[in-house]
């Protein structure tokens, strides 16, 4: 399938490592020009590195901390520097977060801001060019937890926030010709992942873990996230308007 993504511009947030990279790496072999954030320059050199092999027309990073600098003036400066982008993805986000459900408004603002705010403030200043030119595409990463609602409750109620806000501001972008989404992992392990370890040690966790929640038996890969981001940056998508869409053999 042809997804006619060629040279379009994208904007991975959240771009060095685990799945944010896989995504770096799809878009790459897509042949995009793609502009990669996150706070790790060296990291972000690799990904751009393995972006370049694997066929991106361009590829940029910028070093910034979503949750330590102005986002809005970020977005500005990335528009000013590179244009409105076609494609932005907001991978940001984790479940390390406090898992005290009794805690403080500080520790649920940390984690809203970490896992959706941060990526929403931005989306004030990233769409409104894209509604201009009646055209774009924003994937947010959410998680299963969005719908499961079980694990670190901070965390669950963060990514389900961030689907609510994917279906009501995406019902109101739709008739624009800007598409809001989200797809909802399982959990996906990687080379340093948080699961990396366990299965390394042969931890009894991982068999306890995937037995009694991932029906399919075993971890997802980042690229079998980038696989459905690919296709929802792309004009194939284009009746999935507002959508939040699990990728996550089979969790229960
Ligand atoms: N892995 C899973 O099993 C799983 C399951 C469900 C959902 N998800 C979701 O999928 C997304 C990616 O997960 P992952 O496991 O791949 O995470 P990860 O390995 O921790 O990668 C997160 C990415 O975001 C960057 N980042 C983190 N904090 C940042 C900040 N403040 N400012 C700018 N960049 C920042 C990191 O790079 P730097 O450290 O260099 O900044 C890294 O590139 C998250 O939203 C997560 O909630 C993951």
């Amino acid at each position: 399938m042809d997804l006619g993504l060629n040279n379009k511009l994208v904007l991975v947030v959240g771009a060095s490592k685990g799945i944010g990279r896989g995504i770096v790496k799809g878009f790459a072999e897509e042949h995009c020009r793609i502009v990669a954030i996150a706070r790790s320059e060296d990291l972000l050199k690799e990904t751009g590195k393995e972006a370049c092999d694997a066929g991106a027309a361009e590829y940029h990073y910028e070093v910034a901390d979503i949750m330590e600098c102005n986002t809005q003036e970020l977005a500005h400066r990335l528009i000013d520097k590179y244009g409105a982008f076609d494609v932005v993805v907001h991978n940001v986000g984790t479940s390390l977060v406090s898992r005290n459900h009794l805690g403080p408004a500080e520790d649920w603002f940390h984690a809203l801001k970490l896992n959706a705010v941060a990526a929403i403030d931005m989306n004030s200043v990233l769409i409104p060019p894209m509604i201009e030119r009646k055209s774009g595409r924003v994937i947010h990463i959410s998680s299963i937890s969005a719908k499961m609602l079980r694990g670190n409750p901070l965390y669950a109620s963060s990514k389900e926030f961030l689907c609510a806000y994917v279906t009501t501001v995406g019902r109101q972008l739709a008739p624009t010709g800007v598409l809001l989404c989200s797809v909802m992992p399982g959990a996906v392990a990687f080379e340093g992942s948080y699961w990396d370890k366990f299965v390394k040690e042969g931890h009894p966790r991982v068999h306890e873990f995937l037995s009694q929640h991932q029906a399919v038996n075993r971890f997802g890969t980042p690229e079998e996230i980038a696989n459905v981001v690919l296709f929802m940056a792309s004009s194939k998508s284009s009746f999935m308007q507002a959508t939040n869409i699990p990728v996550d053999g089979a969790n229960m």
